[in-house]
């Protein structure tokens, strides 16, 4: 039985008189599961390759599982499939057998065990979806995550039925060189006209969203890895041949990534081969197929002179991501789609962990939480609201979500805060010891942590179900007489309206903690009754009442709490304490995120108060508690480059926006570039002699020391540009001369945007002409220019969608000029003209017949559309009902349009 009925066509066109509401969408619940009635045990599958038509050969040997209805029909998924022919145990079905629609093939009448051989014809060249099997750059390649295969052949499209798959390729030899599919190559050789084949054979069973072929002209970067049991691995990372030279950077990435898993998880790699592919035209970022992953070029290539240290950090973050889903994903899938997070939380957890391990680990938190409050909390608080595990969906493609993702992550962290790192181990030791080769829930998951600990998880398990960011109220009152500190905890349901406030039941929050004595040394943890303080200046207090209250012995002065070290978990922090308080926490916390985020509040506070008074038309001055705390980070020599310009990014316009009840648009922005430009005339002395004892002393390094040192000194540059004065700017225009690097480039030339004038005019037309053959370089023109917040930013952008190198049919230029305009410009964006709004709309119609994906994640810049003033609100409001009313709207773009405006 296919769990996922998809819709036919999409809805028709609602006469102009109707009010503008979409159709009541199909939605699939999780409560419905019903395990598959039939099992597919062995998959073979010929693909003819062809300009023209391409023709899927599909042989599978099925079963009826054991339980399931003797005449229970088979109901195979398949989407714009032309089925040629349909045949069971050889014998040749009339039409009379089976009936097809838009979704399915329904055979009625079945035996219990039976091979079923289909013929089916596709033109992967017309695939402007980018899912199932499409052409990119002349390549043929697939992705099938989540329910692409159904695209390719007909199949029980879903992840509880497990196979193995046996796949040839035929195609023209000298367009198409090399035929790469899952697994092992066991077979290749000629055919006539030209044309030749492989065979590859993959061992594992897996779900069929894991199945990936590639066909093209494409080169290969090889290397090797030898596993903790001494089995050689062959590496290769295959590119389109003028890229050979960037490969160099991810194939040590996934050298370092396959070390890890096995020094922290005790996990090998299974196979003999494992293969990624970089491709141009990608909906996502990479996808974990088996033993043949499918990236997005942007995660695999890399030169310093075309990559910044963000992109090196960001590919070795994916390729690990995906090599780690070999074991959370691949060997254990997931039952169902609702179970993402049983895989995807998981893996990103993995890789946090290993970026940590490979880098700083005080920066890589930073940045996640960062991620995670602009991202997550926007999405926690708006109309896409869901749990970790979610309840029900439309389109699926619409739930890989900073929720599913980010703060399944962050669920898992707590497990770990939780059991202990040795204890996490256990659990996820045996977690694969019982479910190796099987799809399962995130119940499963939790069982396992539980049982090999010996733990209690129920009321932990009420974070796969809880909808918004929970509030964490605490108060302290200290009595100096006896030396007692009490400190009461409380959890709170989301702030957020509609978030079910009366229902949410009690969580289980790790609290990692500590106290601060005036001196800004750490206080011993010791509470009543207990007969000696903890070990170490951290201790985990584990909330599980609505309100508990710990009481500290042998507190003799007023201490500063150090509250959520580390995010221990992801709530929303209210805790009433004075901006001296923070500055104490800021200068002397020993958790460099606790520091970090201690600045990151007093900052917010200043910023509010200012856009507050810019709001008023009061006349803005700069908090000198700002500027201090600014210059003490700017000389400590114990932070190093990175961590310093942490600490000197004030929170984005967004994130401060989140503390508002209406967005105050205008406010933000006039009050962060008033601060950036205060703090960068206040020290404009240090900031000068750090640009210069920053300079580049050798050629470019990706070692951790030279991108600390690039980092701090393109932040003293940003600073000082924001001055405006002829030194500041001549040291942009010498460095975006001068570098050697991207990062140094970019930068630079990010200042001179921002500078304006005939400086920016110069340096985008350099760019343009020394990049404008380099895709990826490109859009990092187009992005630049879409985040900006020079004045005439809008009108730019208005412009840049006209321009000959703009396309929507590639995803990586769309996002570079359009999502990051929409999700990342919010001054720019949220014009008061309502230009903005008209532009993302328009390209949200034009794209949405061709890549609906695509055009679901950049209609999601409307989703908060309520948090804006009434004007602001009545326009997006007004696009959101064009877009719902479009005929033929796609399912996927339609479920974020009504959500948005229900
Ligand atoms: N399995 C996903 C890729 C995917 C997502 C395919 C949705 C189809 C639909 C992959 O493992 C993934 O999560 N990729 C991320 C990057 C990762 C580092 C978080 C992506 O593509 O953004
Ligand atoms: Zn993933």
């Amino acid at each position: 039985m296919s769990e996922a009925p998809g819709q036919a066509a999409a809805s028709p066109s609602t006469p102009a008189s109707a009010p503008q509401r979409p159709a009541p969408p199909q939605v699939i619940r999780r409560e419905d599961y019903c395990p598959p009635a039939f099992g597919i045990d062995r998959v073979e599958l010929r693909f003819e390759l062809d300009e023209d038509v391409s023709t899927v050969h599909a042989t599978l040997a099925l079963r009826r599982a054991p339980g399931a209805a003797a005449a229970a029909p088979l109901v195979l998924d398949g989407e714009g499939l032309v089925l040629r022919s349909v045949a069971i145990d050889g014998r040749t079905l009339g039409p009379e057998a089976y009936a097809q629609d838009a979704a399915t093939l329904t055979i009625a009448a079945v035996p219990d065990v039976f091979e079923l051989r289909t013929v089916v014809e596709i033109r992967p060249q017309d695939n402007t979806e980018l899912t199932g099997l499409y052409r990119s750059s002349g390549n043929y390649c697939t992705q099938c995550e989540a329910e692409g295969f159904r695209r390719i052949t007909f199949f029980l499209d879903r992840p509880d039925v497990m196979a193995r798959y046996r796949v040839t390729l035929a195609a023209d030899r000298t367009r198409y060189p090399v035929l790469l599919a899952n697994g092992n190559r066991v077979a290749a050789g000629e055919l006539p006209g030209g044309r030749h084949f492989a065979t590859w054979d993959d061992p594992f069973p897996k779900p069929s969203y894991l199945f990936a072929l590639v066909a093209g002209d494409l080169r290969c970067h090889a290397g090797e890895f030898t596993t903790a049991s001494g089995r050689r691995v062959r590496l290769e990372i295959w590119v389109e041949p003028e890229n050979i030279d960037r490969c160099e950077h991810a194939l040590r990435s996934l050298q370092r990534a396959m070390l890890w898993d096995e020094q922290r998880f005790g996990r090998e790699y299974d196979l003999d081969i494992y293969m990624i592919v970089a491709v141009s035209d990608f909906n996502m970022g990479a996808m974990e197929n088996k033993g043949l992953n499918i990236f997005n070029a942007k995660y695999v290539l890399a030169r310093p002179d075309t990559a910044t240290d963000d992109d090196y950090e960001a590919i070795e973050k994916v390729i690990a991501h995906e090599y780690f889903h070999n074991w959370t994903g691949n060997r254990v899938t997931c039952r169902d789609w609702f179970q993402l997070t049983l895989k995807e939380g998981l893996t990103v957890f993995r890789d946090h962990w290993f970026s940590a391990d490979m880098g700083s680990p005080a920066v890589t938190r930073i940045a996640e939480v960062l991620a995670l409050r602009t991202a997550q909390f926007a999405e926690d608080s708006g109309p896409m609201a869901h749990p970790i595990r979610p309840e029900s969906y439309v389109e699926m493609n619409n739930f890989y979500t900073a929720t599913v993702y980010e703060k399944g992550s962050e669920v898992i962290g707590m497990l770990r805060t939780l059991l202990g790192d040795a204890g996490f181990r256990r659990g996820m030791d045996l977690y694969f010891e019982r479910h190796d080769g099987q799809a399962v829930t995130c119940d499963d998951f939790r069982a396992a942590l539980a049982d090999a600990n010996g733990r209690d998880l129920e009321q932990f398990g009420r974070w796969y179900s809880q909808v918004g960011t929970p509030v964490l109220r605490a108060r302290t009152t200290h009595d100096p007489a006896t030396g007692r500190f009490t400190l009461r905890l409380e959890q709170a349901p989301p702030l957020a309206a509609g978030a079910g406030r009366e229902a949410a039941p009690l969580l289980h929050i790790p609290v990692a903690m500590g106290l601060l004595a005036p001196d800004g040394s750490s206080l011993p943890l010791q509470l009543v009754g207990e007969a000696a303080a903890s070990p170490g200046e951290t201790r985990v207090l584990e909330l599980r009442e609505q309100a508990q209250s710990f009481e500290f012995v042998g507190v003799q002065e007023a201490p500063a709490v150090s509250l959520l070290r580390g995010f221990s978990a992801p709530v929303e922090l209210d805790y009433p304490r004075s901006d001296d308080e923070l500055a104490r926490l800021m200068g002397a916390d020993p958790d460099a995120f606790a520091r970090w985020d201690a600045g990151q509040e007093l900052a917010r506070r200043v910023l509010l108060r200012l856009c507050d008074d810019a709001v008023a038309g009061r006349e803005l001055v700069i908090d000198e508690r700002l500027v201090t705390a600014c210059g003490r980070v700017l000389a400590d020599p114990r932070l190093d480059g990175s961590l310093k310009a942490l600490a000197l990014t004030l929170p984005n316009e967004r994130i401060l926006g989140q503390h508002q009840t209406i967005v105050a648009v205008e406010g933000l922005h006039r009050a962060r570039q008033f601060v950036v430009r205060a703090l960068a005339e206040a020290l404009q002395g240090p900031l000068r002699a750090i640009y210069s004892e920053t300079a580049p002393r050798g050629p470019y390094a990706i070692t951790q020391p030279e991108i600390d040192r690039r980092r701090l000194h393109n932040l003293a540059l940003g600073y000082l540009a924001a001055l405006g004065d002829d030194a500041s700017v001549a040291l942009a225009v010498a460095q975006f001369k001068d570098a050697d690097n991207m990062s140094d480039s970019q930068e630079a030339l990010a200042c001179l945007i921002e500078v304006g004038g005939p400086v920016r005019e110069a340096g985008l037309a350099e760019f343009h002409a020394r990049w404008r053959g380099d895709a990826l370089v490109l859009d990092k023109w187009f992005t630049l220019q879409a985040v900006s917040g020079h004045p005439d930013t809008l009108e730019r952008v208005l412009a840049l969608a006209h321009h000959p190198d703009f396309t929507l049919a590639n995803p990586n230029r769309t996002r570079a000029l359009l999502a990051s305009f929409g999700l990342r410009n919010q001054f720019h964006f949220h014009d008061a003209s309502g230009r903005g709004y008209q532009l993302l709309a328009d390209k949200v119609c034009e794209l949405d017949p061709h890549n609906p994906h695509v055009a679901a994640r950049l209609v999601s810049a409307f989703n908060n559309w309520r948090r804006f003033d009434s004007g602001r609100q009545a326009a997006m409001h007004a696009q959101l009902q064009r877009i719902a009313g479009l005929p033929g709207l796609s399912r996927s773009t339609q479920e974020i349009v009504a959500r948005a405006l229900v």
